[in-house]
């Protein structure tokens, strides 16, 4: 008897903990959850389950009478059956609620997950995400996107196709605009708070939000900056540049992930198993579901992976895409191919499942129409706060390049003032490329605000110029038709001479980065350049202020402007910022998330290079790594920004110069602001593994701490590190710590740097 119980006990014991071993979820929570996937799982039909996994893009009024023309009648019954997960591109309460209403009518009633494009604010417009990567502030960067969660959940949604965590090293790519930039440890920090800021603590909450880590991966990588275009990488560079972020949108409980549009060394994300199911399900243990890109699955066909579109959900579905935005492939197929036993049903259970999961935990069964207040909508689209908010976090995007003999801040009480060039009185390209709702919103013209922030007796002139473009681009036309007339310099060079000072607005329009915005000459484009030097021969000082969604390649005005600041498209509240910078109400803080090349030809640039054998040494030697018709340094270095303080580095000191595995090492760093006015600094923290089994970067960005240091005043920074810093994965894809001799760096910039040394042992 007492045997017996032993082994019921035993059986009892093991029993249990293969459950536990077998559901992911870890707390009671969890674990209600996944009962009720499972309880809904097995009332499902197939049909119903693949419906789960279709998406289907908004095409219709969904508020009006139900579609007459075929197609989207057809949509509208398709959801009503169940067959549809999950709708993009539908807006607000009114919209989100109506197509709500058709889902319930479902069999099992179901809800769908609603996903729009939200990527540097709702309705209220923040900086473009370079800009907000130029932030280095993390806290801000995070408080931005809550605000962007608040109105989009305000406005009836729940998830945003965001962040886009694509490392890129390719200023011609017009998606940059939309990245953390070249780093991968900036990159992930900025991935942490992004997700952050969507998701908040509780995605249950109804002003909480589904992130979605895109695109999956190494997508900021197409061959030639050429968009759509393929990507070859090594598993070196895989491993240790573009998968980070990832990771860390992993880490932080990315809910959803998007793939994309190309192929990786050969294969297509889309469908890929090799970075689906065996890293990011079986490594990293993601339980998230991944949406394709918008019609992804059906380009396998055209990068000629699948024979047919069949063919295209049978891969996509077995690489574990559980969701397709938009190719109806599964809609199509993938019932007949579990039938054919070409895809598990198995599969597809664990597809819904993660699709499901991500509605239980959105609180979607408790209540479908729990984004779904007007009162709400109304009272927090554009609130003054947001717009204050973006004010904010605009001012910090704002990097200053050059400053010679302290230009900038001009004084509020300057006699004059000529503002000329095509940017001055736009309030179209700060608001920013995938500007979701931003519709017709516009930002605050520089013209604008140093007109209201200038005292009364400055006089100020203004002349265009030129202009960009000979006809507008929107974001749908194919080419752009830059303008080549000069006949505005006259008018503008009379301009110039009337003033004190010249503050030049250039730059690209909002439409010029983005998707399916590559450029092959990535120079101020038309004739920008040419109207920056006819101002120049005024012998006036001649300030540039930048905006553009991509590093330019400005070597002249490098040269011969008096100060340069980049503002990228700071979002709504634009001109404000940058009033705020070039008069001084704010000092500049914002530091290069991406390196600044002088040509084109130096393209990919970056700092993490790998050692060569022959590093370009400054001598006069030909045989190095280098070219025989410029320099190999870049015009700005990553990391690089001025303030109007003047920051000095000295005293560093590490607490040891012998590490074993499980220390901690300590830098300080003594920093003075040898100014007369308060500043912020970014002070960064580089390392280089100087002996490794393959190549290490010449430096890595390890840490960094965005500091206020008042004017006059030495503040210690103290960075710590630990193996977990030292970390890098091998010719294996191991992740290891090698012991061995290590440079630590710590700087103003990724150029700019005081050095030391340390061992680490085993
Ligand atoms: C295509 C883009 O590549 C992707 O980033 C975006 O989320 C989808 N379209 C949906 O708009």
């Amino acid at each position: 008897m007492e045997v017996l119980k032993i082994i019921k006990k035993l059986i009892f014991v093991m029993a249990l903990s293969c459950a536990i071993l077998v559901s992911e979820p870890l707390n009671n929570k969890d674990n209600k959850i996944e009962n009720k996937i499972n309880n809904l799982l097995n009332k499902m039909t197939l049909d119903e389950k693949i419906g789960q996994m279709n998406q289907y893009s908004n095409s219709w009024d969904l508020t009006g009478p139900k579609p007459k023309d075929n197609r989207n009648e057809a949509r509208y019954d398709d959801i009503r059956k169940g067959l549809v997960g999950s709708m993009l591109n539908v807006n607000y309460v009114k919209n989100i609620r109506a197509a709500q209403e058709l889902a319930l009518e479902s069999r099992l009633g179901i809800p769908l997950i609603f996903g729009v494009d939200v990527i540097h604010g709702y309705k209220t417009m923040f900086p473009i995400p370079l800009g907000l990567s130029s932030t280095w502030d993390m806290q801000a960067i995070e408080k931005a996107e809550r605000i962007a969660a608040i109105e989009a959940s305000a406005a009836g949604l729940n998830w945003t196709f965001s962040p886009m965590v694509d490392i890129s090293r390719d200023p011609r790519w017009g998606r940059v605009m939309e990245g953390g930039g070249e780093d991968p440890y900036l990159g992930s920090q900025i991935a942490k708070a992004k997700i952050k800021g969507y998701q908040g603590n509780d995605l249950s909450a109804n002003n909480t939000i589904a992130a979605c880590a895109k695109h999956f991966a190494a997508y900021g990588a197409p061959t030639a900056g050429r968009e759509y275009n393929s990507v070859e990488v090594s598993m070196n560079t895989l491993y240790n540049i573009y998968l980070p972020p990832f990771k860390a949108c992993v880490d932080a409980g990315a809910l959803t992930f998007m793939n994309g549009f190309h192929t990786l060394n050969g294969i297509p994300a889309t469908g890929n198993q090799f970075l689906v199911n065996d890293i990011l399900h079986d490594k990293w243990g993601w339980d998230g579901f991944m949406v394709s890109d918008w019609g992804s699955i059906g380009e396998l066909q055209v990068h000629g992976t699948a024979k047919d579109l069949k063919q295209t959900a049978e891969i996509g579905a077995n690489g574990s895409t559980d969701m397709d935005m938009e190719s109806l492939a599964y809609f199509k197929h993938l019932k007949e191919l579990v039938i054919e036993g070409k895809v598990k049903e198995e599969k597809i259970n664990d597809s819904v499942r993660r699709i499901l999961r991500a509605k239980f935990k959105l609180g979607l069964f408790d209540d479908p129409y729990r984004y779904c207040n007007e009162e709400r909508q109304k009272k927090t689209l554009l609130a003054d706060e947001h717009k204050k908010a973006s004010l904010d976090v605009a001012k910090k995007s704002l990097v200053l390049l050059k400053n010679e003999k302290s230009i900038l801040p001009l004084s509020k009480n300057i006699k004059s003032i000529a503002l000329i060039g095509p940017l001055v009185k736009d309030t179209d390209a700060g608001i920013g490329g995938w500007s979701c709702q931003a519709g017709d919103e516009k930002a605050v013209s520089v013209y604008e605000s140093m007109e209201r922030n200038l005292s009364k007796n400055t006089k100020i002139f203004y002349a265009k110029g030129c202009e960009i473009y000979g006809k507008e681009r929107t974001r749908y036309d194919l080419k752009i038709d830059l303008d080549e007339n000069k006949s505005g310099f006259a008018k503008a060079i009379k301009t110039a001479k009337k003033a004190d000072v010249v503050i030049a607005v250039v730059g690209e329009t909002r439409h010029m980065s983005g998707e399916a915005s590559s450029r092959m000459n990535i120079d101020l484009p038309g004739v920008q350049k040419e109207l920056l030097m006819e101002l120049k021969k005024t012998g006036k000082p001649l300030i540039v202020v930048l905006m553009n969604g991509r590093p330019l390649t400005i070597p002249w005005t490098a040269e011969n402007a008096d100060a340069i600041l980049e503002t990228w498209f700071a979002g709504h509240m634009a001109g404000d910022a940058i009033a705020s910078v070039l008069l001084g109400d704010y000092n500049p803080s914002g530091k290069l998330p991406m390196t600044f090349p002088r040509t084109v030809g130096q393209i990919p640039i970056y700092y993490n290079q790998l050692s060569t054998g022959r590093p370009d040494n400054n001598t006069d030697w030909p045989y190095l790594s280098k070219y025989i018709d410029g320099s190999n340094k870049p015009q700005y270095p990553f990391g690089f920004g001025l303030s109007y303080s003047n920051f000095e580095y000295s005293n560093m000191k590490i607490d040891k110069s012998e590490m074993r595995m499980d220390d901690i090492l300590k830098i300080n760093i003594d920093v003075t602001n040898n100014s007369k006015i308060d500043g912020e600094e970014v002070v960064q923290l580089y390392i280089h593994d100087l002996v490794a089994k393959i190549a290490r970067p010449i430096k890595e960005l390890k840490g960094f701490q965005k500091v206020m240091i008042k004017a006059g005043e030495t503040r210690t920074v103290e960075f710590e590190i630990s193996k977990h810093d030292l970390f890098y994965y091998n010719d294996k894809y191991e992740k290891v710590c090698e012991p061995g001799e290590f440079e630590i760096m710590v700087g103003t910039n990724s150029n700019d740097v005081v050095t030391a040394k340390f061992t680490l042992n085993k």
